[in-house]
């Protein structure tokens, strides 16, 4: 049975007219590996710890700037909000489509709440904390090219053409801002589109992204910003100490106009000095580690790196199966091919290994979990191939080929194949990403040893589902597996409405 919304009563949680408080006692553990007797041992101890959560429940006017906003996943975002909003139905070959927000997890997954008269009972996973309606967003942003979205939209060649037709009159008013571009870190075959770009040296750069976020903000009045990286992949900076190691380097290698500092990391550190949460759905490392710094030091959001849509949701999943499941994958090989200008422009070697290199580390945590299959060191063969075949357009083929080590020495492979709107992936995750960010930003909690209540750590881990290469702080494991990540950020949501973990016991069953 699924019920649309629902209010939690215990002791521990509090509806206030400003927030919820609740208090959440986590369940841990604690490892010590000690010397008992002569031998050494690891004891592990159950551990309790209180925590107190408090959750604004003011939801507010959400402004969302996109960088690229005229890309195919700017556009196809703008749109999808549009017919939504509008409730657009349009003709396809096949029926009348209604719009909606399928592919994301806050608009279109449920949570178990629990059981009623011998009936699982769920509910919409937006339903567990207020969060700002999609609906009520306002989109903006800046892009090298100056097409209006209505344009970009054509241009992208996602939505049906009756879609469009309906969509056109909302979008053709809407025009990106000119973008920073900087030729050296995207492929040369971009260079065509950039024909609204903002001039000057880097610190006059970061300065204009500053007076637009304020100006977006004053012409449309909305209580907040969240600024999101959708433009094309750039290549990796280079990290250089002196340059962009710390805080303090970065900041004055800005002002010497230094070549090495991408346009990614410009509008990022524009966004920390504004105190707006930056994600980056790409995978170049915009975060180089004198961003982390100042966003640490500002306690301003940032998350990342590059969106989990397709090929690599279904890796964190699959082999996170095979290996809990005691099987030992062995090569895991992928092969993309793509039309769009995201595949036009992953054809120059650069930025490909931007995006090599993000997609590659996802299984680690998997493989380092399972010391019976790998000895230490030991890791499958993992290659990945990205191609550029214009005919195809948005519509993404990717083909992986799994081999495992089964019983006695056995092998099993698997193969996929997906075909698939790689923009109607990538929309419903934006959307989720800047929800999700918005709404961490009104938590604050503090642990039973802490006097004051604190956000979270501005390094926003809570938002790993939704990214590839999860950006975490320093010293902080990272977890790739889709189901660990998912449970994390809706037991955490739970955890501020006074719920357990999700522990699928089903106890009263047994
Ligand atoms: P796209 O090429 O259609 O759009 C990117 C837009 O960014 C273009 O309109 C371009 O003019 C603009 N742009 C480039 N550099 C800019 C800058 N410095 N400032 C402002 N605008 C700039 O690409 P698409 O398909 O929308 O993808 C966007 C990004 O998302 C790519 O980096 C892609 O790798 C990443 N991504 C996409 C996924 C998907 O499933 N669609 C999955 C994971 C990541």
């Amino acid at each position: 049975m699924f019920i649309e919304n629902f209010k939690v009563e215990c002791p521990n949680v509090k509806y206030t007219e400003t927030e919820i408080q609740s208090v959440y006692n986590y369940e841990t553990t604690e490892l010590v590996h000690e010397n008992r007797n002569g031998t050494y041992q690891w004891i592990v101890k159950p551990k309790s710890v209180k925590y107190e959560f408090k959750t604004n429940i003011h939801v507010p006017k959400l402004g969302v700037m996109l960088v690229g906003w005229g890309g195919n996943n700017g556009s196809t975002l703008t749109g999808g909000v549009i017919a939504n909003r509008e409730g657009i139905s349009w003709a396809t070959k096949d029926k009348i489509q209604q719009a909606n927000y399928f592919g994301s997890l806050t608009q279109a997954s449920a949570i178990r709440v629990g059981s009623f008269q011998g009936e699982e009972i769920y509910a919409p996973f937006k339903s567990l904390l207020p969060m700002v309606n999609p609906d009520d967003i306002v989109f903006g942003g800046w892009d090298i090219s100056n097409m209006n979205l209505a344009d970009a939209m054509a241009r992208a060649k996602v939505f049906d053409i009756d879609l469009q037709k309906q969509l056109r009159p909302y979008m053709e008013s809407m025009l990106p801002l000119p973008g920073i571009y900087d030729p050296d870190f995207i492929a040369a075959n971009q260079e065509e589109r950039a024909n609204n770009v903002i001039k000057g040296t880097k610190q006059e750069q970061v300065q204009q992204i500053i007076k637009d976020i304020k100006a977006f903000k004053e012409a449309t009045k909305v209580d907040k910003v969240v600024v999101l990286w959708t433009a094309n992949t750039e290549r990796y900076s280079n990290l250089v100490v002196g340059l962009n190691d710390t805080m303090e380097n970065l900041l004055a290698a800005v002002d010497r106009n230094e070549a090495e500092i991408s346009p990614s990391t410009l509008y990022a550190i524009a966004c920390v000095m504004e105190n707006v949460p930056f994600i980056n759905g790409s995978p170049q490392n915009t975060f180089v580690p004198g961003l982390i710094d100042l966003a640490i030091a500002r306690n301003t959001l940032i998350g990342g790196d590059d969106f989990k849509s397709g090929q690599t949701k279904m890796k964190s999943v699959l082999v996170d199966f095979l290996v809990g499941a005691g099987i030992k994958p062995t090569s895991i090989v992928s092969y993309n091919h793509l039309g769009n200008n995201d595949g036009m422009n992953l054809s120059a070697p650069q930025t490909f290994r931007s995006k090599e290199i993000s997609k590659s580390n996802v299984v680690d945590d998997m493989v380092n979990s399972n010391a019976i299959l790998y000895e230490p060191g030991e890791h499958p063969d993992h290659v990945v191939v990205i191609k550029y075949v214009p005919y195809v357009g948005d519509s993404k083929r990717a083909m992986d080929e799994y081999t495992s080590e089964i019983f006695m020495g056995g092998k099993s492979t698997i193969v996929l194949h997906n075909t698939c709107e790689d923009s109607l992936l990538a929309a419903p995750i934006i959307l989720d990403l800047v929800l999700l960010a918005e709404l961490s930003t009104r938590i604050e909690f503090k642990a039973e040893n802490e006097g004051k209540f604190h956000s979270f750590h501005p390094v926003a881990t809570i938002l790993s589902y939704l990214t590839k290469a999860p950006l975490v702080p320093p010293g902080t494991p990272v977890v790739n597996a889709l189901s660990k990540q998912r449970a994390m950020l809706e037991n955490i949501m739970r955890a501020c409405v006074g719920l357990a973990p999700e522990n699928n016991m089903i106890l009263e069953y047994k």
